[in-house]
């Protein structure tokens, strides 16, 4: 009995770990997310002829860029565009997938 409750703390400790973990960017949501942008960076981020290589970014810095277009603090036209439907998570999410790139 005892020790029943002691696994389920466990658990609950894990979990709740992970979650502080995980809490940001979600790799496999931003894969399928990152659909809009293969067009112009590639497949793989790997960028293509004027779009620059994206992959294996830091998040941090990713985000950073991501948010000055959208703001068009950073005025490009091209990401701008690209940027008006996502959300924070979107972001997040995007940002965990290609920094998981190399
Ligand atoms: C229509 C083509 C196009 C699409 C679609 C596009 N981008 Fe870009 N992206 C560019 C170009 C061109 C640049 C370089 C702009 C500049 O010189 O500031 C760029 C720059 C970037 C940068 C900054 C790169 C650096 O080295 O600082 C990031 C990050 C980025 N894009 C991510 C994305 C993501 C994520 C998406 C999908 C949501 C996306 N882009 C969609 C064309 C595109």
């Amino acid at each position: 009995m005892k020790s029943k409750l002691m696994i389920t703390a466990v658990v609950v400790l894990l979990m709740g770990m992970s979650g502080t973990i995980m809490a940001k960017g979600d790799p496999i949501a931003g894969k399928s997310k990152a659909y809009i942008c293969a067009s112009c960076h590639g497949v793989n981020g790997e960028g293509v002829e004027q779009n620059p290589k994206i992959a294996g970014m830091a998040a941090g810095h990713f985000i950073k860029q991501m948010k000055a277009y959208k703001t068009g603090e950073h005025n490009h036209p091209m990401m701008e565009m690209s940027l008006q439907k996502l959300s924070e998570q979107d972001l997040e999410d995007m940002a965990a997938y290609y920094a998981s790139l190399k």
